[in-house]
């Protein structure tokens, strides 16, 4: 049964994915679901720095927005409270950033196809990787890219181009609970 008081984690969850592939939705209805806080490393910049993250790109540039994603990161991993945490499309990209996302929690990759991303993202302003001409070809370039980067830094993978949210989250539900199955057989 999902959504009662009997469902617990033993980490945090990371969902990781290309932009469009639904880490904030899914992300809020794993917080409820879990009873456990939600946080979106996007957000969480924008608050901090009082603006959007378009305008920090335009502002101060791609690589500053990067270093505030690594400064997060390095704070999240000493946060003590257990919560889902959605991360930015780019975050696992910088070399660094990766084990400091792995020693954050359980991570959970989005996959999604281009051309899945292509028509959720259609009239988007808010990414401003993908403004301009020639989104497709982006899309396409950027996760050729990062599919394999996301696949590394991942404990779980999900295929959600023809997944509800809800199923979505039953998914990971059972995969979070193989894992903890596995690690009590282990110990
Ligand atoms: C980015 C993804 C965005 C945001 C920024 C850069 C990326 O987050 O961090 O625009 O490089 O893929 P979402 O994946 O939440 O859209």
């Amino acid at each position: 049964m999902t959504g009662c008081a009997g469902n617990f984690i033993m980490n945090n969850i990371i969902l990781a994915g290309y932009m469009g592939s639904g880490k904030t939705t899914v992300g809020i209805k794993l917080s409820y679901h879990f009873r456990i806080p939600f946080e979106d490393t996007d957000r969480l910049i924008e608050k901090r720095q009082e603006m959007t993250v378009s305008a920090i790109f335009e502002k101060y540039g791609e690589a500053a927005f990067r270093d505030m994603e690594t400064e997060l990161l390095q704070e999240l991993v000493h946060s003590r409270e257990q919560s889902v945490i959605a991360l930015g499309g780019g975050t696992p990209m910088r070399p660094g950033n990766r084990e400091l996302i792995k020693a954050l929690g359980t991570v959970v990759y989005l996959r999604i196809r281009p051309e899945t991303i292509v028509k959720r993202l259609c009239g988007d302003t808010t990414r401003p990787l993908l403004q301009g001409t020639d989104a497709a070809s982006k899309v396409r370039a950027m996760l050729s890219e990062r599919a394999p980067v996301y696949e590394a830094v991942s404990d779980i993978v999900i295929d959600v181009d023809n997944m509800e949210p809800q199923e979505i989250i039953d998914r990971i539900e059972e995969e979070l609970n193989e894992i903890t199955g596995d690690q009590r057989t282990q110990s």
